[in-house]
This record gives structure tokens, C-alpha cells and sequence, in this order.
């Protein structure tokens, strides 16, 4: 890895104290890579990455013009046009994220909100809404414009053609590690496209919230649509690097620190992490997901909407309560980050029924606890995650006696 220069990094240390301090202590654990192991101890745990991003067919960015210091935890909150285009694209397939691009200074958001837009697909395809506010959003043009289906797995202009971009996560009001890993990062990059003078050919932007804080520094690549995770600021010049050329998976280890790529559906993702890794545990794609081929027993449950309307479905044992959501199309179960903790999008309610007694499952782990913090109209002693709830043959028999699930409003 090519590295950058000693003054550089001594200038990014001083201006991100927080980040000298886990930086010197970093340890790389990737299971592809090489430990390098320091005297210290690790305040930094790498965590082995799953190899999958939520499946989703396209992503939308909307450039806002407020910089990320002024973004709230949960930005649809604050924006109803970024909430309205995550509602309404989700059943397209879209996923939507807000970006910063340097342009603005507002510290918050206009009531009459209106924002330049990107839709960009793994094959390349890309779309560019000069200002989109909601009534665009609900135009025929834009709708038909995203029915459009990637053609191929991989970005076809490889060679270099247009500008290369790299999204940095730095959205530290929804988590610390967030922006302690990410502003340097930034930092980094800027300077590194400035010392090589290819400013015209990459640019770097700020991303909220892309899920899997805890693999913070968390990058996404344009147009590849790529997802790198556990970065530091030292990665800067192999990212650029990797950007301007990419690199066969044999000759750059930046391939160790692919996490998925947006646009494509796991069994797609898993075929590029075939790729790139040959020799990679093929079942480490997705935590939770079975292996396939085995036929799973079904048991039945019962889902309860907000509004008050009973759903019955069928379910396989050793799936998870977001699976079976997904499978049915019930509202308000989202699971943006693809069952990894890192979301509160697959929220829902397990409360003690009179006739059946409290729910069949075992208490939430530290993490999902912790998570639970952040799923909006949280109920105690009834709130859980639906992708840490395993689907059992005693939930069956919970839902059989009268128990059933609740479904919140968002
Ligand atoms: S899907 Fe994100 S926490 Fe469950």
C-alpha cells in the first residue's frame, strides 16, 4: 500500500485528536489480510464484514445543501422530502441517502425543499434530476426512468472515464465512530487528490448513514456502487489508487475491505465476492441465512399492522421475524441494514398475550438493546429487532394460542 506522507498524516492527527488516539492502537484482523499486531491494546476491534449490503436495485442521492455537523441523528425526520423518496422508492427497489458535496452552509433544512438527485445502478446507468422536490418525485417521467434494470453486475466504463467519486460516511449525531473515523478520512483523501493533482478526475463527499457503524471508516464508490469498510486514514492513497484504476483482487488489498455493492442482490453479491475472493466462506454472505436446498418445516403466524388488521402468514423455522416480513410485504419492517444491528428499521412488538403468556424468545443481547435505543415508538418489555428473532416452532405455538406480532407505524 502506497502511504501517505508523514507531514500529512501529522497534520490530519493534530486537526482529529479522537482519531490519533485509535489510531495508534489500530490492528488489522481480516481474515484475507495480514495481522500487524502493536503493543497496545485495541480500542478498535475490526469485525470480519458480511460480504452483503441490504439488497436494493439502484441508489438515489440527494446533495443537500447543509453540512453533515448540522445533520440529526435520523435526517427523514427532518426531511420530509429525503422520508417521502425513502417511502415511496422502497417498493422500486431504491434505496435513498443524503449527501454533501462542500456546497452550502444552511444549518438546517427549508420548508419548500428541492435538491439535485442521482440515481446510480451497478452497471453504470445513471440518472441526474437537476432539482427534485415532491412533486417530481411523484412524476410519471421519474418513475418510469426507475424502472430501469441493471444489465450486468459491474460497471462496463471501467477505464476511467468520467470522475470517480468516494462517499465518506461522517453522520457522527447517529453514531461517533461514524465521524471519528470518517472526517480524517476525508481529510485525507482531499489532500492526496491534491498532492497527485487529479481534482478534476475524483471527488470526495460526505454520506449519512450507510449502516454497519462499527465497520467505520464505511466508503461508498462511484459509480461502481461498491461499499469498502474498516478504513483508516491510511487506506487514502490506495483509494485513490483503486479508483482512478481499479486493481485485479490479487493485486490490491483494498479487495479485503469489500463489504457489498449496492444495487445487487445477494446472490449477486455473493458471485462478485466469489470473485474477488475465490477461496471466501460463501456462507458468511448474509448472518442468518440458511443454508439452501433444506426444506424447512412452517409454522403459522400472526402479524398485527398499526392500524389494526390481523395478517397470517406461513414461515420457515430458522428464519428471522425481518425475513418473514419481507416475504409477505407487511408494512413498516424495513431492515435497511440487512439484519446487522445497525438500523432499527425491522422494529416491532411481542407483547404478553392473555391467553399465551409472554412471547417464546430469549432476551435481546447488549447490541440489540442498544440498537432498541433508536426504533421510533419503542414499547418496553415489547420492543425487539424482527432480524434477531429467530422463527420456532414455540413462536408457532405462541401465535396458535393468541399471541401476535405488532407491527409500529413507521
Ligand atoms: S435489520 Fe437493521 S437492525 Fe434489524
Amino acid at each position: 500500500m502506497s502511504s501517505l506522507l508523514p507531514s500529512t498524516l501529522r497534520a490530519i492527527r493534530h486537526r482529529h485528536p479522537t482519531f490519533t488516539s485509535i489510531h495508534r492502537h489500530t490492528r488489522y484482523t481480516h481474515s484475507t489480510s495480514t495481522a500487524k499486531h502493536t503493543a497496545q491494546p485495541d480500542p478498535i476491534e475490526w469485525l470480519p464484514l458480511p460480504r452483503s449490503v441490504s439488497p436494493r436495485k439502484a441508489l438515489m442521492l440527494l446533495s443537500l445543501p447543509i453540512p453533515p455537523k448540522h445533520w440529526p441523528s435520523h435526517l427523514e425526520m427532518a426531511s420530509p422530502l429525503l422520508a417521502s423518496a425513502s417511502a415511496q422508492l422502497k417498493g422500486k427497489g431504491i434505496a435513498v441517502n443524503a449527501i454533501y458535496d462542500g456546497i452550502g452552509t444552511q444549518p438546517t433544512f427549508e420548508k419548500e425543499e428541492s435538491y439535485e438527485a442521482r440515481v446510480f445502478w451497478p452497471d453504470g446507468h445513471s440518472r441526474v434530476y437537476d432539482k427534485l422536490d415532491s412533486r417530481i418525485l411523484s412524476s410519471d417521467s421519474l418513475l418510469s426512468d426507475l424502472e430501469y434494470t441493471s444489465k450486468s453486475l459491474d460497471v462496463m466504463d471501467s477505464e476511467g472515464k468520467g470522475v470517480r467519486e468516494i462517499l465518506v460516511c461522517t453522520h457522527g449525531s447517529r453514531d461517533c465512530r461514524c465521524s471519528d473515523r470518517g472526517d480524517p478520512l476525508v481529510d485525507a483523501l482531499r489532500e492526496e487528490i491534491v498532492r497527485r493533482g487529479v481534482e478534476e478526475k475524483v471527488k470526495v463527499r460526505e454520506i449519512a448513514h450507510v449502516g454497519g457503524h462499527k465497520y467505520a471508516a464505511n466508503i461508498i464508490l462511484l459509480p461502481s456502487l461498491d461499499m469498502l469498510s474498516n478504513l483508516t486514514l491510511e487506506h487514502a492513497p490506495s483509494i485513490i489508487s483503486h479508483v482512478l484504476s481499479p486493481t485485479p483482487p490479487t493485486q490490491s488489498k483494498l479487495w479485503a475491505h469489500w463489504r457489498g455493492r449496492y444495487g445487487l442482490t445477494e446472490e449477486e453479491q455473493a458471485q462478485v465476492w466469489e470473485r474477488i475472493n475465490p477461496d471466501n466462506d460463501k456462507t458468511a454472505v448474509r448472518q442468518g441465512t440458511p443454508a439452501g436446498g433444506i426444506e424447512r418445516e412452517e409454522v403459522e403466524l400472526k402479524f398485527k399492522t398499526f392500524e389494526g388488521e390481523l395478517k397470517v402468514v406461513r414461515a420457515k423455522v430458522g428464519s428471522n421475524l425481518l425475513d418473514v416480513g419481507k416475504e409477505n410485504d407487511l408494512p413498516s419492517l424495513e431492515g435497511v441494514c440487512g439484519g446487522n444491528l445497525e438500523c432499527a428499521t425491522c422494529h416491532l412488538y411481542l407483547p404478553s398475550s392473555p391467553s399465551s403468556g409472554s412471547a417464546p424468545i430469549s432476551e435481546p443481547t447488549e447490541e440489540e438493546d442498544d440498537m432498541l435505543g433508536y426504533a421510533l415508538g419503542y414499547r418496553d418489555g415489547e420492543s425487539r429487532l424482527g432480524c434477531q428473532i429467530p422463527v420456532t416452532k414455540e413462536l408457532g405455538e405462541w401465535c396458535k394460542n393468541g399471541g401476535v406480532i405488532g407491527l409500529p407505524r413507521f
